[in-house]
């Protein structure tokens, strides 16, 4: 399902306007993330650190996690938002993969410029997913 320049601007729309929320108080990098549903709903995450540096959960886990916890799992695409339009980390990377490697990946900065847009896969090349299991 191919989205118009129109659902990918609101779905940079959404993700800039949730990134307010960040918890980001030692890097200061926030994110923020819209996860777009094959339902049509869309899921917002932020980033929350923690004085425990590695305990930090990123901006696409947290909106992954929020959707899952509403019971969907099956994701059109997902936007996320930084300052300088930065790319998602590889732990989300994977955390995605697991519902589909298709999921398109749009990355904007702060001014809701689209920087970057691929499929997980190409985010991902042989990506370790559900089917690799016996
Ligand atoms: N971060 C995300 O939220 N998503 C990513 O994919 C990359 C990194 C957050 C984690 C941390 O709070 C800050 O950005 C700097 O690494």
């Amino acid at each position: 399902m191919n989205l118009s320049q129109e659902q990918k601007a609101d779905l940079v729309r959404i993700a800039k306007n949730v990134r307010k929320w960040a918890y980001a108080p030692y890097s200061k990098y926030k994110v923020g993330a819209a996860l777009l549903t094959e339902s049509g709903k869309v899921y917002e995450g932020v980033n929350v650190e923690n004085a425990a540096f590695p305990v930090t959960n990123c901006a696409e886990r947290t909106a992954v996690f929020t959707a899952v916890a509403n019971g969907e799992t099956k994701f059109q695409a997902i936007a996320v938002v930084t300052e300088n339009g930065g790319a998602p980390c590889g732990s989300c990377r994977q955390v995605l993969a697991e519902f589909g490697t298709e999921i398109l990946v749009i990355t904007a900065d702060e001014h809701e410029n689209i920087v970057s847009e691929k499929k997980l896969i190409e985010l991902l090349p042989g990506a370790f997913t559900p089917a690799d299991l016996p």
